[in-house]
């Protein structure tokens, strides 16, 4: 018996695998209950009782080199299949799913593309902001309802603190660090306490502009926002400033482009109207000015702010503002853009 044990163990010794298939031959050759060494288990009954001591030791050792050797072999089989050597290099690739930029980044970054163009800079500021900065230094005043805690996110009060519910204090902010000439947007998430509904949200995207300078005029901020209109929605786009009112602005205005959708002759997205609402803007208060340390003898600027959903709706007819942040990957997908 003992010749036997010998020969298998030469014989497992010997072995090598190429692939699983032998491994698993070498299994049920020597492992399984069938196997070889079960077989030497039946034998063992009829010896001897003092042979059984030294046979069983010898059979339990083959038993644990033949488990080793198993091991071993899989792992090395392992090893091959991570082995570049073997890899095949001329095999075709999985396709790379390439995604889509989210509607807001895109018209983003065609408004900063746009207005870079005109040499405009980018600025940004924090979203958490204080009262100075959101209101007090825009010329709010104390009793306007912009401050109510209707409009408005507080996070502390006295001294307030809260989400900033424009851009406009990211323009303070640069005027209070910088010198004039300043040519530069504001791009940036806001938050109003608003319901949110197919045209409303508590929270949507801006973009802000600030031009101040020697002899800035309205014609200035006229050719500017025009300029920005035709590259947005095509030459044929024609604007028209609307008398408004914003505490940091004087004169203020609102701005319509004509209607991409029908060309101005009426439709239901314009309300049968021919004109869009996209910003507003003005002349910026000589108050801000020389409140953010600027002097409004000297200077004169105009600013302007956009909602960028806004802009997104009627550029891509997106009939409900809530699609913009449930990121449905059916409605994400359809925008395909160069930016
Ligand atoms: N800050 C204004 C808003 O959020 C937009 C605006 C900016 C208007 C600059 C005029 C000038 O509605």
């Amino acid at each position: 018996m003992i010749d036997k044990i010998k020969k298998i163990f030469e014989e497992i010794e010997a072995t090598s695998v190429e692939n699983i298939e032998n491994l698993e031959n070498f299994r049920l050759k020597y492992l399984s209950k069938k196997g070889s060494i079960s077989k030497l288990f039946n034998d063992f009954k009829t010896i001897s009782a003092e042979q059984k001591k030294i046979i069983g030791q010898e059979i339990n050792k083959l038993k644990q080199s033949a488990q080793n050797k198993y091991n071993s072999l899989k792992e090395s089989l392992e090893e091959v299949e991570q082995d570049t050597s073997v890899m095949d290099f001329t095999r075709t690739g999985e396709p790379l799913e390439l995604g889509s930029r989210h509607p807001i980044s895109i018209v983003r970054n065609e408004i900063i593309d746009i207005f870079g163009r005109l040499g405009f800079t980018i600025a940004e500021g924090p979203e958490i902001e204080d009262d100075f900065h959101n209101f007090t230094a825009l010329n709010f005043p104390p009793e306007h309802p912009a401050r109510d805690m209707q409009d408005t996110f507080f996070i502390e009060k006295d001294p307030d603190i809260l989400l900033r519910t424009h851009t406009s204090g990211s323009q303070v902010r640069y005027m209070e660090k910088h010198k004039p000439p300043i040519r530069s947007i504001f791009p940036g998430r806001v938050f109003r306490n608003e319901a949110i509904s197919a045209r409303a949200h508590c929270i949507f995207h801006q973009v802000e502009g600030l031009f101040v300078a020697e002899n800035v005029s309205f014609a200035d901020l006229k050719q500017t926002l025009m300029y920005f209109a035709k590259e947005m929605f095509g030459e044929k786009t024609e604007i028209r400033l609307r008398p408004s009112y914003f505490p940091f602005t004087e004169p203020s205005a609102e701005m319509d482009v004509s209607c991409s959708i029908c060309g101005g002759k009426g439709c239901n997205v314009c309300k049968y109207t021919g004109w869009l609402e996209i910003l507003g803007c003005g002349m910026v208060d000589p108050n801000v000015l020389d409140n953010c340390g600027i002097d409004s003898e000297k200077y004169t600027g105009f600013a302007f702010g956009m909602g960028i959903e806004r802009i997104a709706m009627l550029k891509f007819q997106i009939k409900d503002l809530r699609l913009y942040f449930e990121n449905d990957v059916k409605f994400l997908r359809q925008f395909k853009s160069a930016y």
